[in-house]
């Protein structure tokens, strides 16, 4: 099995990681014991490139990190070539690539899981990480109202899928042409959020919401698009006096990395609602629950 969306996991599959998540390191065995780990950036990273690394050292195995273009997808030699020959290395393939269709290529050919480390299109290990740091906070994620304000991005999409997997209500806000389709609303009904909705303005969004997510305005590979997007962002920052439309123990969550007074004021990210240093910290734990999982750990 791969991790290139969160649906890949299934409810199960959600509940089983976010549960190893929690686990003693020492309870998981050594599932990667004397195997390899192939991991390939084609963007920069901290929290993924770290936080994969030590989950696979602490599962037994080893990491090797490689940049993409010294792998080259589809310049140096095709993606299929390059999946086929790291499967026969390694226990795990895992990439952070520009197009989505490299990851679901890599997973065509790898007889050994693929792991989507973002893409375009998703990222899967910072919802798994998200859902993890909102369960410390709530408990629980059923029945809780999840906040998105700003782009609708690969972020966006991941928190989404394992929000309506774990029962949640998701309130998404954005300017026109950067909001959540409303295919995706079905979507996210479909896979069991308690209630979806979709404004042009932040304040309905946040209203009484438990939970409050921004990311960035440019995502990487977007950065020809910066002085635009800043202009249509504009009135999505989140500011504490946003903040005050939330339940009164609402908390503020970002991906990182943040720009302050871009998408998040500083008072609002450095101040006491702000989880998103547990967050990028619990993306160890659910990097090493998922990995733990897709080596058939239960
Ligand atoms: N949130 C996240 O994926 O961070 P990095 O880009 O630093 O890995
Ligand atoms: N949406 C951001 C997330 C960075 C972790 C990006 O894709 O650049």
């Amino acid at each position: 099995m791969n991790l290139l969306d969160i649906t890949d996991l299934g409810a199960d599959g959600v509940a089983s990681v976010l549960d190893l998540a929690r686990r003693p390191v020492s309870s998981l065995g050594r599932p990667l014991d004397g195997r390899g780990a192939a991991l390939i950036f084609e963007k920069p990273s901290n929290r993924t490139r770290h936080s994969m690394e030590i989950a696979v050292v602490e599962l037994g195995g080893h990491p090797v990190y490689t940049r993409g273009e010294e792998v080259g997808f589809d310049t140096r030699e095709p993606v299929e070539d390059i999946g086929r020959i790291l499967a026969g290395y390694h226990a795990v393939v895992a990439a952070r690539v520009f197009s989505h269709s490299v990851v679901d290529r890599l997973a065509t050919v790898c007889d050994v899981p693929v792991v989507n480390m973002l893409s375009d299109h998703s990222h899967p290990l910072q919802g798994l990480a998200d859902a993890l740091t909102m369960i410390e906070e709530f408990e629980t994620l059923d029945d809780r109202i999840v906040a998105w304000v700003g782009d609708y991005n690969n972020v966006a999409r991941s928190l989404g899928e394992v929000c309506s997997i774990l029962g949640a209500h998701l309130r998404f806000a954005g300017p026109a042409g950067y909001q959540v389709t409303d295919d995706e609303l079905a979507r996210f009904t479909a896979l069991g959020a308690r209630s979806v909705s979709s404004s042009i303005d932040p304040r309905e969004a946040v209203q009484g919401a438990h939970a409050v997510h921004t990311d960035t305005w440019v995502s990487m590979g977007q950065e020809s698009e910066k002085a635009e997007r800043i202009r249509i962002f504009g009135r999505y920052t989140v500011t504490t006096d946003l903040m005050a439309q939330a339940d009164g123990h609402a908390i503020f969550m970002h991906c990182l990395p943040a720009y302050r007074g871009l998408e998040v004021e500083a008072a609002v990210i450095d101040g006491p609602s702000s989880r998103v240093i547990r967050q990028g910290h619990n993306r160890l734990h659910s990097a090493r629950g998922a990995l733990a999982y897709l080596m058939g750990v239960r």
